[in-house]
């Protein structure tokens, strides 16, 4: 389970922060960034906090006290970043992307991993209108380089049984890491590492919301049909939806050759007693 942190339990020992001059370059320009998201559903509704805990956590605070749908909490860095299964994400000054989105769905609960997988397509459209690289997506929503991790996502929910009040989208992108610790290098990279060039922490941001406003408004117009198109996307643009070897740490853990999605966006294993349902994630190669 390490690749879902990528921390360093030792944080005195992690070694992906910028130089300070290069952490100047890399600055947000919120002035443009809020023009620039004029006509989605984001527009005004951007947080920016030099550093925060967690933005998943502010996020939450925030929709709990009645925040609109669309704002956005972005952050330079996290004290207390919050990844998949209680992990934590460090969250270095000027490494990373760092941001949470709340999102107030008309969808029904059963409907929500279709939410989540979406917004894993809009994060990997985005790295492509950048940077022109094709990343992987190992579901739910792990972002890969090759077969090493440099986005993780957690999307937490507040729901009834037949309402969704809200959802929280949270993304970290690892951008300008010039390296991991040893123990994380086999799993974690980042598109510094990968390309050899720093990519702007803004465009890649920019590029994002637009995808995931999409996203967003094809599920609202229709949840039949967006899933349809997800379903597709990730048929396509996801070497781990079908004949992937896979080994799932879930109820004791078994493997098996991954099969496609069920009607709700799960991830459909078949192994030697017959086809199985990942429910939580914790997919590796096997
Ligand atoms: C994972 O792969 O385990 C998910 C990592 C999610 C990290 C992001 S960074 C922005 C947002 N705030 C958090 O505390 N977590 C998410």
């Amino acid at each position: 389970m390490r690749d879902q942190r990528l921390v360093s339990s030792d944080r005195s020992s992690y070694s992906g922060q910028l130089a300070a001059d290069d952490m100047t370059q890399d600055a947000f320009d919120l002035d443009e960034l809020n023009a620039a998201i004029e006509g989605t559903r984001f527009a005004g509704r951007l947080h920016y906090f030099p550093t925060i805990g967690s933005t998943n956590t502010r996020a939450m605070q925030q929709a709990q006290a009645g925040a609109p749908d669309g704002s956005v909490y972005l952050t330079d860095a996290q004290t207390a970043g919050r990844g998949r299964s209680a992990h934590t994400w460090e969250s270095p000054a000027g490494s990373g992307l760092y941001v949470s989105v709340l999102l107030r769905p008309q969808i029904a609960p059963a409907d929500i991993l279709w939410l989540s997988l979406a917004a894993g397509l809009a994060v990997q459209q985005a790295v492509r209108t950048v940077t022109t690289l094709e990343s992987d997506l190992r579901w739910p929503n792990d972002l890969l380089l090759g077969r090493k991790k440099f986005c993780g996502m957690l999307t937490e929910l507040n729901a009834e049984v037949t309402r969704v009040q809200h959802a929280v989208v949270g993304i970290g992108i690892n951008v300008h890491q010039p390296q991991f610790p040893e123990e994380l290098r086999e799993i974690a990279t980042s598109l510094q590492i990968e390309t050899g060039r720093s990519w702007p922490r803004q465009e890649l941001l920019l590029a994002l919301l637009q995808s995931l406003d999409c996203e967003a408004a094809a599920l609202a117009d229709s949840a039949e049909r967006a899933a349809q198109s997800i379903r597709e996307r990730l048929e396509a643009g996801s070497s781990w939806i079908r004949g992937k070897r896979v080994r799932v740490d879930e109820n004791g853990g078994f493997t098996g050759v991954t099969e496609g999605l069920d009607a709700r966006g799960f991830l459909r294993v078949r192994t030697v007693e017959g086809l199985r349902t990942v429910l939580s994630g914790g997919v590796r190669e096997a």
